[in-house]
């Protein structure tokens, strides 16, 4: 019996589907590389932005085909879209062919439901419960980096987001779980973990006892052995000086900080409720970058939020050439419907379309900029697997999180080289593995 699970959306949504992989297995089905051989196939969903959503419509709409071929398959909808509004109703009207509908709160009445599935009994359901990871097993499939959430749900309300909506409020994993879950990866012999949260930097506030994000990143520093720890997402409101100077202090906790900033314009991240402004946000990238000189600062930005004017979107080409950001993932805003920002005045498409093309322009001059200072200078990499876009070519990442592109044998994975970079063009790093140190 073979499965298939095809993962939209974040990192969140690929350890999620860890998770998935682990509870099928534990049943006795085996992955497979296609949905056409797939005897279930699970749907791991996103709805972040409305061309994720059109993308995996289209995809279940394809199924029915299949479906017919193969009348035993078992269809799963799971993850964010499914927890929408309406959602369920919709899946269950307009493709019936669809077995089991579930929520991101309850991954742990998956078995339940494949069980139902297999003797034709449809399962719906998209509760908000608490499972514990501990509570079932994950077929892990990153080595050697492994995923960890700390927290689940965000409390914060963007105007733009729906997430809040879908994963719930803020629950933070007890800290002796999270501890236990790391120390057993390490000893398995995992090289990276990157905790996993919507906002990391507001974890342990519902925990008893004085147990914040710092106390964490200072447990897990603490720990022996070479490994390296990353974390995302940082919200700048809410990120520490402590959580500053637990990167400074542990050489495992890497200097590199998913920081969104979303807007340059304090008067759109007004509207946006994000609670700091333009100002709070370069204050914020000095204090980091006067304890962390080489930290690499990675982030989201968003164009054509309702109401943004021209000015509004120079004041965020302004921040980006000031910052220096080592990437950034530039988006076009979606409309989604529940949120505050569905009812305000919405920005017409083509003006969307010329904003997000010049913002990449400009973000890819500041990494090829980056990209330049770093030639002929060594850095340490984890090789982490191959790239497969090229011939024999592995890939890694240094510690402040650019990936570089290189010729080694495939039996290094897992391991840590000296890479000196021979070769930028533009965002992407060429190197060869050197004896000699950083
Ligand atoms: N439209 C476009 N981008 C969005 N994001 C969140 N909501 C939306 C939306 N409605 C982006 C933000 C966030 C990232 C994960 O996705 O930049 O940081
Ligand atoms: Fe969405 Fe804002 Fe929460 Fe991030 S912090 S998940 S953008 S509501």
């Amino acid at each position: 019996m073979n499965y298939f699970i095809h993962t939209y959306g974040c990192q969140m949504n690929v350890h999620d589907s860890e998770k998935i992989a682990g509870i099928l297995e534990e049943m006795g089905y085996v992955v497979c590389d296609s949905v056409e051989k797939a005897d279930i196939a699970v749907f791991n969903t996103c709805c972040i932005r409305e061309t994720a959503e059109k993308k995996i419509y289209g995809h279940l709409g394809a199924i029915k085909k299949l479906k017919r071929q193969n009348p035993r398959l078992i269809t799963v909808v799971c993850g964010c879209m499914s927890q929408q509004e309406g959602v369920a109703e919709k899946i269950k009207t307009s493709y019936p062919f669809v077995d089991v509908v579930l929520g991101t709160g309850n991954l742990n009445l998956l078995k339940q439901a494949v069980l139902d599935a297999q003797k034709k009994k449809k399962f719906c359901n998209v509760d908000f419960l608490r499972y514990r990871e501990e509570d079932f097993l994950q077929a892990r499939t990153s080595y050697p980096n492994a995923w960890v959430n700390i927290n689940y749900g965000c409390n914060n309300f963007c105007t733009y987001c729906i997430v809040p909506y879908v994963r719930g409020r803020e629950r933070s994993r007890p800290l002796t779980d999270v501890m236990a879950e790391v120390e057993k990866l390490l000893a398995d012999g995992y090289k990276e973990i990157t905790l996993l949260g919507q906002n990391v930097n507001s974890y342990g506030h519902d925990l008893d006892g004085n147990v914040s994000f710092a106390t964490l990143l200072n447990e897990i520093g603490k720990l022996s052995g070479k490994f390296r720890l990353r974390f995302m997402t940082s919200h700048p409101k809410d990120l520490s000086e402590d959580v500053i100077d637990a990167i400074a202090a542990y050489p495992n906790v890497c200097n590199n900080i998913h920081l969104p900033v979303q807007s340059g314009s304090t008067e759109i991240l007004r509207k946006m409720n994000r609670r700091y402004t333009r100002d709070d946000y370069f204050a914020l990238i000095d204090r980091i970058r006067a304890k962390l000189p080489d930290v690499g600062i990675t982030t989201d930005i968003m164009v054509g939020f309702p109401e943004e004017t021209e000015q509004d979107f120079e004041d965020t080409l302004d921040l980006v050439r000031h910052v220096k950001f080592s990437s950034a993932f530039c988006f076009v805003y979606s409309r989604r419907k529940g949120t505050p920002a569905y009812s305000m005045e919405q920005i017409p498409y083509e003006v969307k379309k010329e904003r997000i093309t010049r913002l990449i322009a400009c973000q890819n001059e500041v990494t090829k900029q980056i990209s330049q200072t770093m030639l002929k200078k060594v850095y340490e990499v984890l090789v982490e697997g191959e790239n497969f876009r090229y011939d024999q070519t592995m890939c890694g990442r240094t510690e402040s999180g650019r990936l570089v592109n290189f010729k080694c044998d495939p039996s290094l994975i897992g391991q840590f080289v000296n890479v000196k970079i021979d070769r930028a063009t533009s965002a992407t790093l060429w190197g060869s593995i050197v004896t000699e140190d950083k």
